[in-house]
């Protein structure tokens, strides 16, 4: 069974959320897919269309192989309206040496190179993979700019008059270890990009994929997920801070820590873009170590980012808030269920065999619904400390999200197995969905 409002594909393998965009009255989603199996493979770019956030239509792949350039995989990238037109940017792959046995994967998992490309869709729903596609960034040479394997990920905006485009890559520091670097373009077509400058200015994993830059009132903020800054669990995760970013000389400060999106550290790769409102939302890939049924990997719902008294808020978006309006005392885990309580410091609640506790920080152990066999994913996590525990809480099949203080911050987790008990300490209510 898939979850009931959280986006998923139908089978196969996904991951990261690319090209994410409210164009022409609707929003449309992309994602990361490899349309043979449940394992990562060649990529292609699967579409999903929604009006309202919440219900979503497969489209089918929308950017898959078709040139020499990108001829193993079209990696992740984003899109954006330019002259009513669909303009997507991405970043295209082949292989240097491809397995002969597995022609989807490369010998080592370095073994590609990597340059940066578009494709330009009238109106969303026509991709031409053959007459529209135009490779804009060459694989570097050795010494250039950047990285000839590990660049990509462009994120492209517009300021005034001129477009911008932060791609993430790596370097080799003095001590002769890699260190993550950010380049930034601009362009003033949205077609042809002049390389500007980088920032080196923090260390932090070795390589930083899917970086994006924006603004929310006059606050400035960074997204990316850097790789490899952790020994236990996934080592890899999403993350942000706020920042001054220059439009002038594309010059970067990160002025805050780098912290996490979401403490429960199955969340990676988001995306953000601008909803219907004018609000900063995002929507990001939730790692899943074991298939469901046919498919493997999903989306958290979507949020918005906020900025109050020097605090990044992530809350739940208000369209898919706005589903739980049906009381309910019967908890069904294959149901999408709101449950809201309030716990003191001891108070626990036991939703299937998922344990949330609050003592000083909110704690979770998902031991008892995870598959075995999964010691490289935290099956225990927690929030730094919090001084209250207000909880919303949303069930899905496979995913349960909590958001803590209106958004003061949000643990999520990808779990299996639940079942249909509840316990708790403390008093809570459930809503579920009362038209579908
Ligand atoms: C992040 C990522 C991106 C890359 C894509 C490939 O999960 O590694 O950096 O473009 O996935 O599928």
């Amino acid at each position: 069974m898939h979850p009931q409002f959280h986006l998923s594909p139908i089978k196969n393998w996904c991951n990261d959320p690319v090209g994410f965009i409210y164009y022409q009255g609707n929003y449309h989603l992309f994602y990361q897919y490899f349309p043979y199996g449940c394992t990562w493979g060649t990529m292609h770019w699967r579409h999903a269309m929604s009006q309202d956030l919440v219900h979503w239509q497969d489209l089918d792949i929308a950017l898959y192989p078709s040139k020499s350039y990108d001829a193993n995989g079209c990696f992740s990238g984003s899109s954006l309206e330019v002259n009513g037109q669909m303009y997507i940017y991405y970043t295209s792959i082949q292989y240097t040496r491809p397995d002969p046995e597995n022609i989807h994967q490369n010998i080592s998992g370095d073994d590609f190179i990597a340059s940066q490309s578009m494709l330009i869709s009238p109106d969303g729903f026509h991709f031409d993979n053959i007459k529209d596609k135009h490779l804009i960034i060459p694989v570097f040479k050795d010494g250039e700019i950047g990285h000839s394997t590990h660049t990509r990920d462009p994120k492209v905006w517009k300021h005034n008059d001129t477009y911008y485009m932060v791609l993430a890559s790596k370097y080799l520091d003095e001590n002769n270890h890699y260190q993550g670097q950010l380049l930034f373009y601009t362009s003033l077509d949205a077609k042809e990009w002049t390389y500007q400058n980088n920032y080196r200015g923090i260390k932090i994993g070795d390589m930083w994929e899917c970086p994006d830059i924006f603004q929310i009132k006059k606050q400035q903020f960074l997204i990316m997920s850097p790789e490899r800054t952790e020994n236990h669990g996934y080592p890899s995760h999403a993350r942000i801070t706020t920042c001054d970013f220059s439009h002038d000389n594309c010059e970067l400060t990160i002025t805050n820590e780098l912290r996490l999106l979401d403490y429960g550290r199955d969340l990676y790769a988001p995306q953000t873009t601008i909803d219907d409102s004018g609000r900063r939302i995002y929507i990001g890939w939730m790692r899943m170590p074991v298939k469901a049924d046919g498919w493997r990997g999903l989306f958290i719902y979507p949020r918005v980012i906020e900025y109050h008294d020097g605090h990044i808020y992530t809350r739940l978006h208000p369209h898919v808030k706005a589903l739980f309006n049906k009381e309910t005392d019967h908890f069904d885990y294959q149901k999408a269920t709101h449950i809201h309580t309030t716990m003191h410091s001891g108070d626990s609640m036991n939703i299937g065999g998922y344990i949330i506790q609050y003592q000083d920080c909110l704690k979770v152990d998902r031991t008892h619904v995870f598959q075995s066999g999964n010691k490289d994913v935290d099956l225990i996590c927690e929030t730094p400390s919090i001084e209250h525990c207000d909880l919303d809480i949303y069930v899905d099949q496979y995913i349960i999200e909590i958001y803590i203080n209106d958004g003061y911050y949000v643990l999520s987790h990808v779990v299996y197995d639940l079942d249909n008990t509840i316990e708790s300490t403390t008093p809570y209510t459930m809503k579920i969905a009362k038209v579908v």
